[in-house]
């Protein structure tokens, strides 16, 4: 997601699945390069791969592809090694980056043949742009409009044949008939502890900190399923080991590190706590609206339910209902309070603990589904 002008106290904190400041410079020399080095996510790596090198066999520029998946999952750095894979070049642009469809016609008609052209934050493009991009995607021709009014003709321009990769966190906001000119959709799901553990390993053999299995299972742990989020722990881990320690990347240097940055073993942080503590202690386990809850803690709902909340049910604390939000027993028993007789519960959701199921099913979660 771009970086808000007024990013919200929680955005600087340390498990916002958001990139915050320069993160985005962090970021790139953690980045896999090739499908073979991406780890997890592997459905959609298979799936990808066999749309990429069918197409390279037949010679022929692949399907447009949609990646739909939270923030700090890796649509972007799975966006860069598609261009990679298929030795093509990349073109960079954003949803909001093109408010007219005239910013849009710039970029397609000066694509070269077989260019992949990444499309972050596709969900927020002006809606003029998309009637252009449903016909640029189809037929590889832009309708210039020149001149204004009664007066005005359209001129086709052929472009050359390219590959769209469009991102999107919010898969649910984008008009249909865009969704449908995709060829293949890559649902990013959340990432396994085992698989965040490699991450971990990788990225602190980048940064030249090598870290201890055990450091790197605690710190997976706690990273809520989403390799930004551990790439970040492991960056602050490492920072501590440094002023504080000899430099390695221990199991009490991790510990030790994310206890003054306040996550706690689940991956929760003062954001997640504070809407239990609301729930619980206010509404008496809800049910209780979004926006409700969201005013209780003093932040958007858009946070509460992109950030929080997805978190939070997947860990099976909450729930929605067609009521609002519920809190579980297990959010009463992890908060260490005794829920009222008549406290109405929620059936917990995710529950296997492991945060992800992989098996491409839970990704979704507050994806723009609105529910009441
Ligand atoms: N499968 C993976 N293996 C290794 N590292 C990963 C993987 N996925 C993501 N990362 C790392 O996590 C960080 C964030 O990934 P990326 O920028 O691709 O996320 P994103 O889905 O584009 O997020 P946003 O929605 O905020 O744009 C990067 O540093 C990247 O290197
Ligand atoms: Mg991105």
């Amino acid at each position: 997601m771009e970086p808000t002008d007024e990013p919200s106290a929680y955005e600087r904190d340390a498990v916002s699945p958001d990139a915050h400041g320069d993160e985005r410079q962090l970021e790139g020399a953690l980045r896999p390069r090739a499908l073979t080095e991406f780890v997890g996510q592997e459905r959609v790596r298979e799936q990808l791969s066999l749309v990429l090198h069918s197409a390279q066999r037949r010679g022929r520029a692949p399907d447009h592809i949609l990646m739909s998946g939270g923030p700090g999952l890796g649509k972007t750095t799975l966006a860069m090694i598609i261009a990679g894979e298929l030795g093509a070049p990349l073109r960079i642009t954003s949803g909001p980056a093109i408010e007219r469809s005239g910013d849009l016609a710039a970029v397609l008609s000066t694509l070269q043949e077989g260019e992949v052209l990444f499309l972050d934050e596709i969900h927020r493009m002006a809606r003029p742009a998309e009637e252009m991009l449903y016909v640029a995607m189809e037929d590889f021709r832009v309708d210039v409009v020149v001149g204004k009014g009664p007066g005005a003709t359209a001129i086709p321009i052929e472009i050359a044949p390219f590959t769209l990769v469009g991102a999107t966190t919010r898969a649910g906001m984008l008009p249909a008939p865009l969704r449908d000119r995709f060829g293949f959709t890559a649902h990013m799901d959340f990432y396994r502890p085992d698989e965040l553990e490699l991450i971990l390993h990788r990225s602190a053999g980048l940064l030249g900190a090598p870290i201890e299995d055990d450091a790197a299972r605690e710190i997976a742990g706690r990273s809520r399923g989403t390799p930004r989020i551990a790439n970040r722990l492991l960056r602050r881990v490492r920072d501590y080991a440094e002023v504080r320690g000899d430099g390695r990347l221990t199991l009490e240097t991790a510990r030790a590190a994310l206890r003054l940055y306040e996550v706690d073993e689940l991956g929760m942080d003062r954001l997640d706590r504070a809407i239990l503590d609301v729930l619980l202690r206010r509404f008496r386990g809800g049910p209780v609206g979004l926006s409700t809850l969201a005013v209780s803690v003093g932040e958007e709902a858009e946070t509460v339910e992109v950030v929080a909340e997805p978190f939070l049910v997947r860990s099976g604390f909450l729930a929605r209902t067609p009521r609002g939000r519920v809190a579980t027993p297990q959010a009463w028993a992890h908060m260490g309070l005794t829920p009222p007789p008549d406290a109405a519960f929620g059936a917990a959701a995710d529950v296997n603990g492991s945060g992800a199921n992989g098996s491409g099913g839970n990704g979704t979660g507050g994806q723009g589904t609105a529910r009441p």
